[in-house]
């Protein structure tokens, strides 16, 4: 039984974890920053490094005390090396570097997304490699066939908006706060989602990739001229609708026994809902993690870490921090990634 140190700062969260291989977490924090980045409506990347560079170390002891152990009980440190807002993936990278030279332990540099991806199988034993994942987060909007720790075959991405970025923005258009998908969740509960007409970006489409902007236009576009609640959850709905329409199309492209909902967006209890109902429809397993493990954390990276470090995968001090580092590297380019349809 090995423990892993896990370290998160890739985003507005600063986190750190205590995870075995055994699926105990023994410890986890989380500092938010919300009320720092609330002024201005979103994360701002300086804000962020600066606000890591203050909590990230007292995390880390605050975790080993929690769970009464000390650097040199801990077997590897795992820390996020990308992808995200580089000046915070710098320090907890350079964190979990220091960590591993002066104590002598390996370091695992993991990829945010592999994050994500794995954290399902944190709580639940029983998921076994291959399975279909959606990956909905603030940058990320993918579906994955996930073979097992760095085995990972994108079959979809987003031609243009994450679905958690779509969340925010129609958050912010409406006015209901920061961070906005919760916002919107809550606001969607008094609104109906029938009162107004919105887009599904490529529903039916014989491409299977996701796009919101043209849907986050048309919430701009209707937002003076309906209630906020009913804009929200006409907005939630038409989002849950591709969602579902795409991850079926991948459902009949591969084999998998189990559809998995990882990342912030799988918070969404009536994302998670649509999704639960897709995997009964086609006789899957469903998965999601308990909501904790959806946004961002240190458990999940942790636990990312004890699968790589089980594999024997460990890297180098000079592993650089990586602003973009996608899960597959032979997946396509499609149109919006620089490359014109
Ligand atoms: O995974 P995550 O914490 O960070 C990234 O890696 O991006 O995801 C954050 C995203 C944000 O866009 C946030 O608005 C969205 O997840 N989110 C939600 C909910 N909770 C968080 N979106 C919809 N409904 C929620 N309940
Ligand atoms: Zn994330």
């Amino acid at each position: 039984m090995s423990l892993i140190l896990g370290i998160e700062s890739s985003c507005d969260e600063t986190a750190a974890a205590l995870v075995t291989s055994g699926r105990e977490v023994r410890a986890h924090r989380i500092a938010r920053q919300e009320e720092a980045h609330r002024p201005y409506g979103g994360v701002v990347p300086e804000i962020a490094a600066r606000a890591h560079v203050e909590v990230l170390a007292p995390l880390v002891e605050g975790v080993l005390a929690d769970a009464g152990v000390t650097l040199a009980d801990v077997d590897a440190i795992a820390a996020t090396a990308g992808p995200g807002l580089i000046g915070g993936v710098m320090v907890g990278l350079v964190t979990g570097k220091a960590l591993a030279l002066a104590a002598n332990k390996p370091l695992i540099a993991v990829n945010h997304l592999e994050g994500h991806a794995l954290s399902p199988r944190l709580t639940d034993p029983d998921l076994d490699f291959p399975y279909l994942l959606l990956l909905v987060s603030g940058g990320h909007c993918q579906l994955l066939l996930v073979q097992g720790a760095g085995k990972y075959r994108r079959l979809a991405t987003t031609i243009d908006d994450a679905a958690g970025e779509a969340f925010d923005k129609t958050a912010k258009l409406l006015g209901l706060g920061f961070p906005g998908g919760p916002a919107v969740e809550e606001a969607a509960k008094r609104g109906d989602a029938k009162a107004v007409s919105l887009p599904r970006p490529l529903l039916g489409s014989a491409e299977p990739h996701f796009s919101f902007a043209g849907l986050k236009s048309a919430v701009a576009r209707a937002a003076n001229d309906h209630r906020p609640e009913d804009l929200a959850a006409s907005f939630q709905q038409a989002v849950v609708d591709c969602l579902v329409d795409r991850t079926q199309k991948a459902i009949s492209a591969v084999d998998a026994t189990a559809l998995v909902v990882a990342g912030g967006v799988a918070a969404n209890s009536a994302v998670r809902t649509a999704l639960r109902q897709l995997a009964k429809a086609n006789g899957l397993r469903f998965v999601a993690p308990p909501l904790w493990l959806c946004t961002d954390n240190a458990a999940m990276i942790a636990w990312a870490g004890a699968e790589r470090f089980a594999a024997g995968l460990t890297d180098p001090l000079d592993f650089p921090a990586r602003p973009r580092w996608p899960l597959d590297p032979d997946a396509e380019k499609v149109r919006g990634a620089g490359v014109k349809a």
